[in-house]
């Protein structure tokens, strides 16, 4: 633990992240550490109040690969603006974002938060800390790999329109998940897209693609000649980088990405 000053980062860092640095049992451990916090009866029903012990837990235990609170600043101002009524992330971990962003997404007005995670543990660990944070009435956890997640809800016409997508999972899925998004049909003119980890630890590809012209995306699709994902190469995308730190100080970027037209 330590004040780390570096890059205009200021404040508590979480712990380094070690070589093995999730899945080890530190995300039940979280869950322990929450329930049995001497705050836990202020806590219940009070997002920042969560956040505020997981961020305790990644400072003085072990590093979580969470956004932190600092990346998390854009996004915030992402839903003020947007006021998504319905809002994806991709990954969950241990809910620290679905809990930030869907408490915004409600006082914005929203209706549903889903947060899709492969990890049955780990969306378990989300579902409760969502429901201490007083969010189950908005956050829908939905178990399973996102591809098949995303199916699904399309198909059951549980989701017709993301108005906000967080990527937040692994790196190389992301341009294929949005392209996913894309043929089904549940993202369009006003959807906005934040990707964390653009630059730790980094995403090329995708940062490619949604900086792509449609002629661009055309060209590489019939260059490219297979029969697996299109897309839809006619929507034309704005896309910035904005950037900021993980919560260990080291300095990253969200790609902010907003669908103007199709
Ligand atoms: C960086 S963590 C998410 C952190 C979380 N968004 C936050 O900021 O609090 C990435 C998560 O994505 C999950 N994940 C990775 N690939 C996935 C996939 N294909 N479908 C669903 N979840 C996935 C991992 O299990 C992990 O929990």
């Amino acid at each position: 633990m330590g004040k780390l000053q570096k890059n205009g980062f200021q404040g508590e860092a979480y712990q380094p992240q070690e070589e093995v640095f999730f899945n080890d049992g530190r995300e039940i451990a979280l869950l322990h550490y929450v329930y049995s916090h001497p705050e836990l009866e202020n806590m219940r029903g009070h997002p920042q109040k969560i956040l505020d012990a997981i961020d305790e837990y990644g400072r003085t235990k072990k590093y979580l690969m969470n956004i932190g609170e600092y990346k998390s600043k854009t996004v915030l101002d992402l839903i003020r603006e947007v006021k998504p009524q319905t809002m994806v992330e991709i990954g969950a971990y241990v809910g620290y974002s679905a809990i930030a962003f869907a408490s915004a997404v409600k006082d914005a007005g929203g209706r549903r938060y889903y947060s899709l995670e492969h990890n049955p543990e780990f969306g378990a660990v989300t579902t409760m800390l969502v429901d201490l944070a007083g969010l189950s009435d908005i956050v829908k956890v939905v178990i399973g790999s996102s591809s098949d997640t995303l199916r699904r809800l399309a198909k059951n016409r549980e989701i017709d329109h993301i108005d906000l997508l967080f990527l937040d999972h692994q790196k190389p899925l992301y341009t294929p998940d949005l392209m996913l998004c894309e043929e089904l049909g549940l993202v369009g003119p006003g959807s906005v897209y934040a990707a964390d980890n653009v630059v730790k630890p980094g995403n090329p590809p995708y940062l490619e693609y949604v900086r792509s012209t449609v002629a661009q995306k055309k060209k590489r699709f019939a260059a490219l000649g297979h029969d697996g994902l299109k897309g839809n190469p006619n929507l034309v995308y704005k896309s910035e980088f904005v950037e900021g730190w993980e919560p260990s100080g080291v300095p990253d970027a969200l790609e902010i990405t907003t669908c103007v037209e199709s």
